[in-house]
């Protein structure tokens, strides 16, 4: 009878259609493209990235002694902390992003304020909530460490820095007083400096590039629909079910944002996060990407700066950048991977949400009509199952099963 039942019951779900077959096929780990690595000449150098690894769990490039990047980004945590909103020196208004996958992403950050991992990486040094030291520092700290500056030495040449060039901290973005003794030193010694801080950004560039996006049991079924023998086996009933919701475009418009091998178009869009209102008390404003449209421009370190390694008529993303679409841009947060999502919560830029569930109530609710910016959700009816095997498709993509 029991064998009966769940004979009734397999047979229940028509076949994947020629059309659900495609896109799954889509989301093969086997088509990702290369990783972006156009402006570090070294994102794939062994001793770069071991170089790298080292410097990012190193606490001695704070000012305390006391934080390295793994302190949020923990390696046993998927290199995210599992807090809704990050701790260094200080407390952040944005979530930790695991950096499994973050080599295959054009943008850096949720706005995307950053265009490569290795701009990105000299970011939290001088963040005074992050790591709150400064360049010269970071300097200092290299040359005086002969573990490092050995390293250093033989992946980029002598560094032609004496201690006392060294002495005072100093950085073009720090405190008043770290600004004016950055203003003190000569071109040559700020451009001595400078290189070697995007050196030590691209080591740990080439080092987060090994951190590629884990293989789940949906991948497993993925790859069974490549071969041409789709094993619906490998997921449950409701985790398949949630898997064609989450791809039937008159259903759900998941697919529109989330799609690709990473689940993401890369892109940046706006779901109704952002929060703009002055008058309400407490609020954190976040503006999303239009504040980081103009930071990634101007940006001493982007693809087009001296220290990139990018050719003349490289950069494409900068020059070919969208400046003017400013309602599409406000409170716009960038498409973030699903992969490995169970393993990452809590969820959003902001970490609001602390379950998948509660994600997908996001979706199924009416949006709120926000004061600025455009939300591009559309208000869709899904029932209490549906719900529920939606949910039950993002924990397949967990990276322990
Ligand atoms: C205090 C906690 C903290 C520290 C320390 C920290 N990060 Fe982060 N990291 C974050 C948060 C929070 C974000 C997202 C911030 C945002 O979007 O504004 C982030 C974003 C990133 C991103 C972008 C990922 C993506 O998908 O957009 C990368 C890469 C990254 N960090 C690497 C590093 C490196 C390398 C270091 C050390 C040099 C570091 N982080 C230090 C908390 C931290
Ligand atoms: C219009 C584009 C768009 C559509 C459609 C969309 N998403 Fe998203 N998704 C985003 C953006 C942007 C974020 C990040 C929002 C933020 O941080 O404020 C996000 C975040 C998420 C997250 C949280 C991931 C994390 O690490 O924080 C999950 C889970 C998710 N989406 C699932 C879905 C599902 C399921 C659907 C369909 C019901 C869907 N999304 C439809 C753009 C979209």
């Amino acid at each position: 009878m029991a064998a009966l039942l769940l004979l009734l019951a397999s047979c229940s779900d028509p076949a994947l259609t020629e059309r659900e077959q495609r896109i799954f096929a889509s989301f093969s780990l086997a088509r990702l493209p290369p990783p972006f690595t156009e402006s570090n000449r070294f994102a794939k150098n062994p001793l770069a990235a071991k170089l790298g690894e080292q410097l990012f769990n190193e606490p001695g490039l704070s000012s305390t002694g006391t934080i390295s990047c793994a302190t949020c980004h923990l390696p046993h945590k998927h290199f995210a902390d599992g807090i809704a909103k990050a701790k260094g020196l200080g407390e952040l208004n944005r979530n930790t992003p695991s950096l499994f996958g973050a080599a295959w992403s054009q943008w850096q950050y949720w706005d995307g304020r950053r265009d490569s991992l290795w701009s990105q990486a000299l970011t939290p040094f001088e963040a005074k909530d992050e790591m709150g030291t400064n360049r010269v520092a970071v300097a200092r700290f290299i040359l005086q460490t002969t573990n490092y500056r050995q390293q250093y030495q033989a992946l980029f040449g002598e560094i032609n820095l004496q201690p006392s060039q060294l002495s005072t901290d100093a950085s073009p973005i720090g405190s008043d007083t770290e600004k004016r003794a950055w203003f003190d030193l000569d071109n040559n010694t700020q451009e001595a400096i400078n290189n070697l801080f995007a050196n030590v950004g691209k080591s740990i560039g080439a080092f987060e590039q090994t951190l590629a996006p884990v293989d789940t049991r949906f991948d497993r079924f993925i790859e069974s629909v490549v071969q041409g023998q789709p094993d619906t086996k490998l997921l449950s009933k409701d985790e398949l079910r949630g898997a064609r919701l989450f791809i039937d475009s008159e259903k759900t418009q998941c697919l529109e944002c989330h799609n690709g091998p990473l689940l993401t178009n890369g892109d940046f869009h706006n779901i109704g996060t952002g929060r703009f209102d002055a008058s309400k008390p407490g609020e954190q404003l976040d503006f999303g990407r239009v504040f980081g449209v103009q930071a990634a421009l101007i940006n001493e370190f982007n693809c087009q700066g001296r220290f990139s390694d990018a050719s003349n008529d490289g950069c494409k993303h900068l020059r070919f950048i969208n400046r003017s679409a400013v309602s599409h841009t406000q409170g716009a947060f960038r498409t973030p991977t699903l992969r490995n999502a169970p393993n990452t919560a809590p969820y959003f830029h902001d970490g609001r949400f602390t379950t998948l569930q509660q994600v997908v109530q996001h979706y199924v609710s009416q949006p709120a009509a926000s004061p600025a910016g455009t939300n591009e959700l559309r208000a869709f009816a899904l029932s209490e199952k549906e719900i529920r095997q939606l949910t039950a498709f993002l924990h397949a993509l967990s990276a322990d099963n």
